[in-house]
């Protein structure tokens, strides 16, 4: 049966904040903390408690739909097959929870053939939750968000982050970082990547970089930027695709100066 892009958005937004809720529930009690691929590369029962309640409901609501969540906690779909696929993060910015930071969030895109349709994020402990659905732009709350206007990055705040294998390469973007801050008002790490696109959405971030991400970072993300009216592509300035991890997310005046400040990294490392 078909479904209308409303109905999933509001779906989203909903089990979104259930999510968020357990995290905020879970926040202050004992952890169950695991490492993945590095010791640095986190996951906590609340990850995964998280991803279990989502993929519930999906599953409840939308049989038919297919998921990839960063958990695994079921089959994983893929981001380019045809019809539904949610692409879940349960919690983005993981070592700020473990840590009792408040700086993290709940991501969840749906991609309809590949195609971001909808995305949501939201921020628990502020109780933000930003909402963009293809074609009919990003709202904060319910209030409608632009990208910002600041015309240079003299006048930018940006936003980057870091790899879980940063101490194990030198891929490792700590040489952007060098080049951005001589040129920026700010330069910001989250230690969200969700967080980092939601606030390019609503202008608070002019711009946000970074690489070796997952689809499940950024599905909800990008969609916000690109609804509120701003430019997200790979280094070389060519389109962004979910898998490929080096994204540049920005208001529309800054975004070939931040791709300038990167033309050394991406010759450094032939990206
Ligand atoms: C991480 C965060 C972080 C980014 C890392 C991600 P996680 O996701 O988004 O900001 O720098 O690249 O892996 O592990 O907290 O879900
Ligand atoms: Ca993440
Ligand atoms: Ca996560």
């Amino acid at each position: 049966m078909p479904h209308t892009q409303e109905e999933i958005l509001l779906f989203a937004e909903d089990i979104a904040k259930q999510a968020g809720r357990l995290l905020l529930d879970k926040l202050r009690a004992e952890r169950t903390i695991d490492t993945k691929d590095t010791v640095t590369d986190l996951v906590t029962d609340a990850d995964r408690a998280a991803e279990a309640l989502l993929v519930d409901e999906i599953e409840r609501r939308f049989p038919s739909h297919s998921i990839l969540g960063e958990e695994g906690t079921r089959a994983q779909a893929s981001t380019t097959q045809d019809g539904y696929v949610w692409v879940l993060d349960p919690l983005d910015g993981t070592v700020n929870y473990t840590h009792q930071l408040p700086m993290f969030a709940v991501s969840v895109g749906v991609l309809l053939n590949g195609a971001p349709l909808v995305g949501v994020v939201y921020l628990p402990v502020l109780d933000e939750c930003f909402c963009a659905s293809r074609g009919q732009g990003t709202t904060l709350n319910g209030q409608r968000v632009h990208v910002s206007t600041r015309p240079t990055l003299r006048q930018s705040v940006l936003a980057t982050g870091f790899s879980y294998d940063k101490h194990l390469t030198h891929q490792d973007n700590v040489s952007n970082v060098g080049r951005f801050i001589k040129e920026v008002r700010g330069l910001r790490r989250m230690g969200s990547a969700s967080i980092d696109l939601a606030y390019v959405s609503c202008g608070r971030l002019d711009g946000y970089w970074e690489e070796k991400l997952k689809p499940w970072d950024v599905a909800a993300g990008v969609l916000l930027v690109e609804e509120a009216g701003g430019v997200v592509t790979n280094y070389h300035n060519r389109p962004f695709e979910l898998d490929e991890g080096r994204i540049v997310a920005s208001n529309p005046l800054i975004h070939s100066p931040m791709i300038d400040q990167l033309k050394p990294y991406v010759q450094e490392h032939a990206l």
